[in-house]
């Protein structure tokens, strides 16, 4: 059964671009990544105000670990001070952050930052906004292979149980629903080690906007494009 589509339930953006945003400008790498928060308000505005129940923002990949240590520790500044900054008004949108990835190596200061964006949030009905932070997809399905096995050798699973609802239920993305709607910003064309498991049947759109610039009308110009689409699931 094909299904023509409507509003997506779940968007996932991958935010590319910032860099060569601020390159274009003759400025630093770092203020490209301080433009893009503007296009995360943006986003996040236009997600809650069209009815797009969860936004996942791929926001720092494990891969970004090796970039240059004055950009890496820009980017740290930068979460602590989102943190800070926009807690209240995603408070007042009725948005609910979660934060999935590996939490083992940021600094207790920006976990505990993170926690209180979690914390603080937690009662917002209207969106879910899922940040991906030291988010690998290859690590993430590799944790839950492991868990799985650990659950096999101490007898409690038999391997032939194993399924793929409950592989699943072992990445970060648990309680949530699969992406409908994959954006990329900036014109590459790749995953990035983002959703891997989870992307399976998402529809793809790669806008050729650098993040920076991206705004409230071409989120809204991706889900029209996303409603023309139609998902087919292998069937005719
Ligand atoms: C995306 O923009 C933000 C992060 C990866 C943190 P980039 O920093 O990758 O920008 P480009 O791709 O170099 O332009
Ligand atoms: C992917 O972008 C990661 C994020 C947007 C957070 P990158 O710019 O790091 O990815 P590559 O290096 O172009 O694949
Ligand atoms: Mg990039």
């Amino acid at each position: 059964m094909s299904t023509k589509n409507s509003l997506p339930t779940h968007v996932a953006i991958i935010m590319d671009g910032n860099g060569r945003w601020a390159k274009l400008r003759g400025k630093e790498r770092y203020e490209g990544h301080i433009q893009g928060v503007e296009s995360v308000r943006r986003v996040v505005r236009a997600a809650a105000d069209t009815g797009v129940k969860y936004l996942t923002l791929y926001a720092f990949s494990t891969e970004n670990w090796g970039r240059p240590a004055e950009e890496v520790e820009a980017l740290m500044t930068l979460f602590c001070s989102c943190v800070i900054n926009e807690t209240p008004e995603l408070i007042s949108q009725g948005v609910k952050v979660n934060i999935i990835g590996s939490r083992a190596r940021f600094s207790d200061e920006v976990n505990a930052r993170l926690n209180e964006i979690e914390e603080r949030t937690a009662g917002g009905q209207v969106l879910n906004l899922i940040l991906a932070l030291d988010y690998s997809s290859r690590s993430e399905i590799t944790k839950a292979v492991r868990d799985i096995a650990g659950k096999v050798a101490c007898g409690e699973l038999k391997p032939e149980d194993i399924s793929e609802q409950m592989i699943s239920q072992e990445l970060y993305t648990a309680a949530i629903p699969d992406p409908d709607l994959v954006i990329r910003t900036s014109g590459e064309c790749r995953l990035s080690n983002f959703l891997l498991w989870q992307a399976s049947y998402a529809e793809f759109y790669f806008p050729q906007t650098l993040w920076p610039d991206f705004t409230e009308d071409d989120f809204r110009e991706a889900l029209e494009v996303y409603a023309s689409r139609e998902r087919r699931y292998g069937i005719v």
